[in-house]
């Protein structure tokens, strides 16, 4: 791929900025379908305003940028503006917090390969980055989803979603934006940690190499991987420390030294484990490493929130020393300085 010199300086820039200073990225960016799932479960009002209302309770948490060094925004919120009238976009930039992009159209079964997923969102994707990039989205988002289970993962989903994967990342590159690429190895199923491991190697290698051969400048993405964790069904469940040294091992055969950095998503991992993995990741590999060791958290950081917000405004306050909380124990986690106390 041809990139500018001003191009290559600014993806830089960019992806070394939402790795520095020992912050993470907040995952804010659920679709209708998953944001309404959440809501649903709660009892709160499946509606636009309230969709608004909660995401600002969430970016107007004092403190934020103290851990947080950018957010993953859905293209409702970019819309969207805040009680007083700024948009979402220039909020979060005047707070010194970089706003993302999720881009992705979300996920569809994959012809012919029962049980398994394709990730759709590349028509029309260069028109879309335009005017994201025009409106100051500085990354973007693309979540591909491979399940584990009997007979899958196939080739065939590996492949298919790992060059959609490049796909993205070479356009929003192209339009000066950082990819962060996602390839999620699900924790769902009886699966060992073993298995997980097996099926990351693979799926990180297949992205790589279709990187590789689509041109993406390396050093201008993040990745977001999966941890190494054994299936959330499985009955042997490895310790901490067992998991953040499959995870290293597993990173350091696949992610190229070039990468600035990865940023773990939380997968549906509790937000005391997610932290005390990304702890125990960083007390072992810190500084020992090419890459940042980071998070990008949607349900780790947000779900305590949640769960306090209910959609009412006099639970605001209670919700945001919440959401201030558990990004604190990620920047704590990020120092390898997260402790059990820290949630008591
Ligand atoms: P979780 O941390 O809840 O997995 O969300 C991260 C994300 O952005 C998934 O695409």
């Amino acid at each position: 791929m041809i990139l500018s010199e001003i191009n290559i300086q600014k993806l830089i820039d960019t992806a070394q900025a939402m790795v520095a200073d020992n912050k993470g990225l907040l995952a804010m960016d659920e679709s209708y379908p998953t944001c309404n799932k959440r809501f649903a479960k709660l009892g709160i009002p499946e509606t636009a305003e309230l969709r608004r209302d909660y995401r600002e309770m969430i970016v107007t948490t004092a403190g934020l940028n103290e851990s947080i060094s950018g957010a993953i925004l859905f293209d409702e919120t970019i819309r969207q503006h805040l009680m007083d009238g700024t948009s979402f976009i220039k909020s979060l930039t005047d707070n010194r917090i970089i706003p993302g992009i999720k881009v992705d159209g979300g996920t569809v079964l994959m012809a012919g390969h029962p049980g398994e997923k394709i990730t759709e969102g590349l028509d029309n994707l260069r028109d879309r980055l335009k005017e994201y990039a025009k409106m100051g989205l500085k990354f973007a988002k693309w979540r591909a989803v491979i399940t584990i289970g009997k007979g899958i993962p196939t080739q065939a989903c590996i492949e298919a979603n790992a060059q959609a994967l490049a796909r993205y990342a070479a356009l929003c590159q192209e339009e000066g934006i950082v990819p962060i690429v996602e390839p999620e190895v699900l924790m769902d199923g009886e699966h060992t940690m073993e298995r997980c491991f097996e099926v990351t190697e693979q799926v990180l290698h297949t992205v790589f190499n279709q990187l590789y051969t689509q041109g993406v400048l390396l050093e201008g993405m993040i990745l977001k991987p999966n941890m190494i964790v054994p299936g959330l069904a499985c009955e042997k469940q490895e310790s901490i420390d067992e998991v953040a040294d499959a995870t290293i091992k597993c990173l350091l055969r696949t992610v190229p030294a070039a990468v600035p950095g990865i940023a773990f998503l939380s997968g549906g991992q509790s937000s005391e484990l997610a932290s005390a993995r990304l702890n125990a990741i960083n007390v072992r590999f810190k500084n020992k490493l090419p890459w940042e060791l980071s998070f990008s958290f949607g349900r780790a950081i947000q779900q305590p929130a949640l769960d306090i917000w209910l959609g009412k405004e006099k639970n605001v306050t209670e919700a945001q020393k919440a959401l201030y909380h558990q990004t604190v124990c990620n920047l704590a986690a990020r120092r390898g300085e997260f402790n059990d106390k820290m949630n008591k």
